[in-house]
């Protein structure tokens, strides 16, 4: 694979409302850059408190009584969303290489990974268009009660940089699925390849103002979405700190409904009964995936104390031998880290680590000065304590720790204030169902990490999180219920 062959042309750098490209009204731009190098990659147009409103007036317009988009029949939405799966397909090589230059993800993950990942996203929603259902009641009294789904209006949703198409395929599906119309905002550093998706939203044939894409910063277009008296209801994926503001944003506002995917601290307990190799191998994948930015990351590596000696070595060198650098080059399985700011709180955290007594197996620095790199990193010896077993860290470090008995493991595996993921290895099945059901988190593996897919529920238990995403449960959250009561003449 060529570095310069795969460098995309950018072609979408505007403010997407009522399926136009348009400046913002301030005539602000923002740089976004290459992680790899941090050049600006392009200009993109700056949306502030004024474009947010048109768009949502777009999107309210989009969603009246007898719209276009309200009258067209559930098996028309689902082929338009299955026209956008299509397109999107096509459009592969385009979209993965967008994706990686500017997030920095190896271009061979975003191709066989993230945009199949999206175009799967597309389809599972395109089928469920026609298939969420409403019931009848056996009420009190000569009534026939019967209860409908209807779409909850106009939603704001709020995004990442690190899925960035796939953030937003888990946002548009189920919204679009029921109905509702939609002003997206992608984080500042990854605004590309959502202004792409919005060009193909509008060749599928999605009437203007279905879907609007406003780029800009969270503080000024964020917030302005997250304020909106005519936005019915929020999604946001990001930290814990913003997604309590979405709470404040939403009870300053209109009480808004409000959806939060959120940080973690996941644990990944090993238990001594396994193969260490492909332990070690699940732990690593679990850990390292994606250069650590992601929301489920397994960074509790729990591993028992007759093992821990040699699971420690062979993570230490499989950590070693990680490729770390361009993402277009064909043997880089670990790019950049998004940003400086990023860099910035994953060297403080690896230095809290040291500090704090851990033994630094390997890794540890920031490597060059060009682009925003960091070693895969491994440190030993880890107590619960630390700040690195304790904080996202959101970067390729892995934390081990030891344990005893199961009851320890559950306590310590518990004693965080997050909960959205956890894995269990073990050849036990008793080990493996015990621990999945004492473990207080949204999404439990066994046997394998990182196991997200369309047609089930994702999501967190205490500060991870509010509400689910995927699955039939994604659209429920995009869904008011009406209850509808008629009286009869009694048929008893
Ligand atoms: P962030 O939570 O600040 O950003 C996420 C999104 O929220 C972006 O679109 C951003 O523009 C927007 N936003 C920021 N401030 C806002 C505000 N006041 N009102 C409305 N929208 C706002 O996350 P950031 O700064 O990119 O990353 C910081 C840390 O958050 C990471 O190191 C990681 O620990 C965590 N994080 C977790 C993610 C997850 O998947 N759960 C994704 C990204 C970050
Ligand atoms: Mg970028």
């Amino acid at each position: 694979m060529d570095t310069l062959q795969q460098l995309p042309k950018i072609q979408y750098t505007k403010i997407f409302i009522n399926n136009k490209f348009v400046d913002s009204v301030n005539k602000k731009t923002f740089p976004t850059l290459n992680p790899a190098t941090g050049e600006t990659i392009a200009d993109i147009a700056e949306g502030e408190k004024e474009d947010i409103d048109i768009a949502v007036q777009a999107a309210k317009t989009a969603f009246s009584r007898k719209s276009e988009w309200r009258k067209m029949a559930p098996s028309e939405r689902m082929k338009l969303l299955n026209k956008l799966a299509d397109l999107i397909e096509q459009n592969t090589t385009e979209l993965a290489a967008l994706e990686s230059l500017d997030n920095g993800k190896p271009y061979k993950n975003s191709l066989i990974g993230d945009i199949p990942g999206v175009v799967s996203v597309f389809r599972y929603y395109a089928g469920l268009c026609d298939k969420y259902f409403g019931k009848t009641y056996p009420v009190d009294g000569d009534f026939l009660c019967v209860s409908r789904k209807e779409p909850i209006g106009v939603v704001g949703q709020i995004i990442p940089w690190n899925y960035p198409l796939m953030m937003l395929a888990w946002k548009w599906g189920p919204a679009l699925a029921a109905g509702c119309t939609l002003v997206l905002k992608p984080a500042e550093q990854t605004p590309l390849t959502a202004l792409y998706a919005a060009a193909l939203s509008k060749e599928a044939g999605f009437p203007k103002g279905v879907i609007n894409v406003v780029p800009g910063y969270g503080p000024t277009a964020g917030a302005a979405l997250a304020l909106h008296p005519d936005v019915s209801k929020v999604a946001f994926t990001g930290s814990t700190e913003i997604g309590r503001k979405m709470l404040s944003y939403s009870a300053q506002s209109n009480l808004k409904k409000v959806s939060l995917e959120l940080g973690g601290k996941s644990p990944l307990v090993v238990f001594d009964d396994v193969d260490v190799d492909e332990a070690v191998k699940i732990a690593h994948d679990a850990l390292f995936s994606n250069h650590g930015q992601n929301c489920c990351a397994g960074s509790r590596t729990f591993v028992q104390a007759e093992i821990y000696d040699e699971f420690v070595r062979k993570a230490s060198e499989l950590a070693k031998k990680k490729k770390v650098g361009n993402p277009f080059k064909e043997d880089t399985e670990q790019g950049p880290q998004v940003d400086q700011m990023s860099i910035n709180k994953i060297i403080d955290l690896i230095n809290s680590g040291v500090k704090e007594g851990a033994k630094l197996q390997t890794g540890g620095k920031r490597i060059g000065n060009e682009g925003y790199f960091v070693e895969p990193t491994v440190f030993s010896d880890v107590k619960d304590n630390m700040r690195i077993a304790k904080e996202e860290i959101f970067g390729p470090v892995q934390s081990i720790l030891k344990f005893e008995t199961m009851d320890e493991v559950i306590d310590r595996a518990n004693n965080t204030e997050y909960g959205l993921a956890a894995g269990v290895i073990t050849k036990d099945i008793n080990r493996a169902f015990e621990f999945s059901q004492a473990v207080r988190a949204g999404s439990v593996w066994i046997n394998t990490y990182n196991a997200v897919t369309p047609q089930a529920p994702f999501g967190g238990y205490k500060m991870s999180g509010i509400g689910r995403e995927l699955g039939p449960d994604s659209l429920e959250g995009y869904l008011e219920t009406k209850t509808i009561n008629m009286s009869v003449p009694c048929t008893h």
